[in-house]
Formats: structure tokens, C-alpha cells, sequence
């Protein structure tokens, strides 16, 4: 018997856990504001609906119907296309190595913020950059591994290791509270941001809108990507949460509501973003657009800063760093679990923690490159590479044995034969059209513009380890795939 969530409300909380995570605070609220504030809502906005709800609810609708992991889903559709959520596990794989990295910086923070002065104050950036990363020139010199950052990873994976080792019974119970605090956390946040003096202008600053960008292919490929990643879709994540409920349970209320949560919490992260930056702008006489970044400097240099000229500053560190390990937290559980659910579907016979020790232990020691002097140019360039072509595929490939192979409409009919909110025909187009035709577009032009210029301008050497991670798993899935007689058992 497959192990079930307890309510439908623990597999929403799963659900909402996986989706909410580091990208909502440090990659949402930095492309609207590049993008043109309240004008990058809409396409944000749009392709939530044309794509990510679409993908949502397919991703659910497969773990469900077939009660199986990635890997099984697709494999029950026809033995070919198992190959498609082997793809899927290993982007997660590679994207969970470098983001318990991330929540290990994190940790080093958490601890720090108990330290008066604070350990950063004097300099952030030279604390962030030469303190905890310890980084060399560029990707050629590997510098040597951080033992603190190799002791806070151990201790991510540790906590990682006990919310999934009894598979969704530990995931159940931590979910309650790993998803909610997050939230409660950022809340707190959100006030003290909001009553900041000069946090007015930076709020205005990032909703203002500007439609000047409106028509550039880099801020509709922004919000794709970050539509993309931000609700965790591509990496089989969602199928195997989704194959632990029964099979008549209602699918598209679930998909919306997840994909609400996660864009209003990326909101809200706005808010206080740059209600925070605003006041940091105001105290030190610079404007905005001087303090403003994205990804790790934002959450790790320029917010520390502007935390410490807050009263109660360690307070206010220790409270940030924490939402930012939660955050991190049921999103890396996730990617475990949904490589544990793919193993135990296959080997039954082995018990979860078994597998779940086995995949922290991997994952452990594959982030320990991420550790190293070259660590962040490493991060980036993984991060980039899975993302910009590994996650698209999945995207793209699923769309298409879904519309095409195993057929939208049947798949449609099952969706709604146990939902409560029905979906038309509108989905079907969806997936057989708008969402891979727009992912293939996405892919061709992110591949040209690789091509042309070399990424970040990273010496090729480094490069080839990004085409590495993307081609080796590609070319795997295909001889797989081709491989393999064609015989459907769905
Ligand atoms: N959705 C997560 C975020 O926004 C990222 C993530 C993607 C996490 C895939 C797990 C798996 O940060």
C-alpha cells in the first residue's frame, strides 16, 4: 500500500513549502524591480496562468493518476518516456547539491546574529566574500574547502535527513511548521519594513511602473524562468508529492491555490526588500538603485548591511536568516523526496530511511565542490546551465507526451472527473501548444545567446562544466529512451 498525506491540507503545505523558497526573496523582488516594477507583473502574472497553472495542475494530475515518482509516471505512459523523469532527478539533484549550500551561508549568519557586533558590521561584503566563501579570482582556482561552511552544510543535511527519513510521515509533521514560519517570519518583517522611514520610496521605487522594457525578450524570458523555478515545476517534485494522495482526490483547486501562495509570498518578500533598501538608501544618503542586487548579494551582503543599522539589528538578522533557512528548507526536502519516492518505487524492498540517508549522503558530498573558493562561480554557472536548458526540456517534453502521446483530453477528463473546479479545453491547448512551443522558443534563444557569448564571460574551461551537466544527463536520457520499445501499459 503507498504511503498517503494525512489531509489534503499536508499536501497543500508540501506542495506550498516546495514552491515558496530562496527564489521568492532574493530573485522575485530584484526582477521587478529591473523589469520595470508593477509592469513586470504582468507578464509575471501571465505566464503563471498560460503556464504555471497549466503545469501545475498536469504535474499533480500525472503523480496522481499513476501513483508513481517521476520516473514511474512516465514510464507507465510508455516505457521510453521513463527517461524524461530520470532528466527531471538529476536537475533536482544538481539544483539541491548548490541550494543546501546557500542555506549553509545562512546558517553561518543564524549563528552570527547572536554575536555583538554583529560579525559582518564592519564590512559585509569583505565578511561575505573573503570570511565565509574564502573566494579565489575565478572558477580556475578552486582556493581550498571553507570548514565552516563545510560544518553548516553538514548540519543542513543533517535537518534535511530528519524531515524525510520516514518518507511522508516526518515530511507530514514538519511541514506544519516549516512552511507556515516562513510566512509568520516575513510577516514580522513586512512590519518593521513598512514603518522604516524611506521605506515609502523604496516600495514605490519597485512597484513603480515602466513600461519601456515591455517588449524586450529579457523580461518575458525573466518571468518565464522565474515562473519556472519559483514553483518548483520540472524537477518531478510535484509528481511524486501528488502520487501520495489518493486518486480521487481534487486537483485543480490545489494547483491554483499553490500558485496564489507562492506569488503572494514572493510579494510580500518585496515589500520588505525594498521597504528595508529604502531606508537603508535614506540613512546612508545613496540612492536606491546603488544598493539594489540580486541573488547572493542581496540576502547575504546588501540586507545584512541594512539590518544592522536597524535598533534590536541582531534581532531583526537572526529573524531574517531563519525565514531564509525555512524557506530553504521544505524546498530541499522536496528535491530529496522526490529522488527517495523515484528509488522506492523501483526497489521496494529498501526502507525509506535507508534511501533517504543514502540520497543526504550523496547530496552532501556532491555540495562539497560548492564549498571551495570557486564555490560561488560554480553555483552560478550549475544553477545556470539546469535551469536555462535541463528544467526547459523536462518542461517542454512532458508538455509533449502529455498533449500529444497519453493526450490532454484524456488526461483532462480524469482531472476533472475528480475536481471540483472543472477545466476546459483552454488546458488542452495549453499543453499541447502555448506551453512547449513558448519553452522551445525560451530554450532556442538562451542556447544562441550561450553560444554567442560566453556566459558571465567565465573562462570556457569553467563553461564546459555547466555544458557538462546539461548534455551527460541528455545524452544518457536518450539512449534510454531510444533504446526502449515503445509499449504503453497506461
Ligand atoms: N521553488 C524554489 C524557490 O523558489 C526553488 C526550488 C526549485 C526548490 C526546485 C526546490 C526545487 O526557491
Amino acid at each position: 500500500m503507498r504511503a498517503r498525506w494525512d489531509s489534503r491540507l499536508i499536501f497543500l503545505f508540501v506542495a506550498i513549502g516546495s514552491a515558496v523558497g530562496l527564489g521568492n526573496l532574493w530573485r522575485f523582488p530584484y526582477l521587478t524591480y529591473k523589469f520595470g516594477g508593477g509592469a513586470f507583473l504582468i507578464p509575471y502574472l501571465i505566464a503563471l496562468l498560460v503556464i504555471g497553472i497549466p503545469l501545475m495542475i498536469l504535474e499533480f494530475a500525472i503523480g496522481q493518476k499513476m501513483q508513481k515518482g517521476a520516473i514511474g509516471s512516465f514510464g507507465t505512459i510508455g516505457k521510453r518516456f521513463a527517461p524524461i523523469g530520470f532528466l527531471a532527478i538529476i536537475a533536482g539533484f544538481g539544483v539541491v547539491a548548490y541550494y543546501c549550500v546557500v542555506m549553509g551561508w545562512s546558517v553561518i549568519y543564524l549563528i552570527g546574529s547572536f554575536f555583538s557586533p554583529l560579525p559582518w558590521e564592519a564590512n559585509t561584503q569583505q565578511y561575505f566574500f573573503n570570511n565565509v566563501l574564502q573566494i579565489t579570482d575565478g572558477p580556475s582556482a578552486m582556493g581550498s574547502i571553507g570548514v565552516a561552511l563545510v560544518i553548516a552544510l553538514a548540519l543542513v543535511w543533517i535537518s534535511i535527513y530528519f524531515c524525510v527519513f520516514k518518507g511522508v510521515k516526518s515530511i507530514g509533521k514538519v511541514i506544519l511548521i516549516s512552511m507556515p514560519l516562513p510566512f509568520i517570519l516575513l510577516l514580522v518583517l513586512f512590519f518593521r519594513a513598512i514603518t522604516l522611514d524611506g521605506a515609502v520610496e523604496g516600495i514605490t521605487y519597485y512597484l513603480k511602473p515602466n513600461f519601456s522594457l515591455f517588449l524586450s525578450t529579457d523580461l518575458w524570458m525573466a518571468a518565464l524562468t522565474q515562473v519556472f523555478f519559483s514553483l518548483s515545476l520540472g524537477f518531478g517534485i510535484m509528481i511524486a508529492y501528488a502520487s501520495f494522495n489518493s486518486k480521487s482526490q481534487s486537483i485543480t483547486r490545489n494547483a491554483v491555490t499553490v500558485c496564489l501562495a507562492d506569488t503572494a509570498l514572493s510579494l510580500l518578500a518585496g515589500f520588505v526588500v525594498f521597504g528595508v533598501l529604502g531606508h537603508m538608501a535614506l540613512v546612508q544618503n545613496v540612492p536606491i538603485d546603488k544598493v539594489v542586487e540580486s541573488g547572493p548579494s542581496l540576502a547575504f551582503v546588501v540586507f545584512p548591511e541594512a539590518l544592522s543599522l536597524l535598533p534590536l539589528a541582531g534581532l531583526f538578522s537572526f529573524i531574517f536568516f531563519l525565514t531564509l533557512f525555512f524557506l530553504g528548507l521544505d524546498s530541499a526536502f522536496s528535491l530529496v523526496e522526490a529522488v527517495t519516492t523515484v528509488v522506492r518505487d523501483t526497489w521496494k524492498k529498501i526502507a525509506v530511511g535507508t534511501v533517504a540517508f543514502i540520497v543526504s549522503a550523496v547530496g552532501f558530498l556532491s555540495g562539497l565542490i560548492f564549498t571551495t573558493g570557486a564555490g560561488l562561480y560554480f553555483l552560478d554557472i550549475i544553477d545556470h546551465f539546469l535551469n536555462s536548458y535541463v528544467l526547459i526540456l523536462v518542461g517542454i517534453l512532458q508538455c509533449i507526451v502529455i498533449g500529444w502521446v497519453y493526450g490532454a483530453k484524456k488526461l483532462r477528463m480524469y482531472i476533472n472527473s475528480v475536481s471540483s473546479s472543472r477545466i476546459g479545453v483552454w488546458w488542452d491547448y495549453c499543453i499541447k501548444w502555448v506551453v512547449p512551443i513558448t519553452l522551445s522558443l525560451l530554450l532556442l534563444i538562451q542556447l544562441y545567446r550561450d553560444i554567442q557569448t560566453p556566459y558571465e564571460s567565465y573562462p570556457q574551461s569553467a563553461l564546459a562544466i555547466g555544458w557538462a551537466v546539461v548534455i551527460i544527463p541528455i545524452a544518457i536520457a536518450a539512449v534510454w529512451g531510444l533504446s526502449q520499445k515503445s509499449k504503453s501499459s497506461a
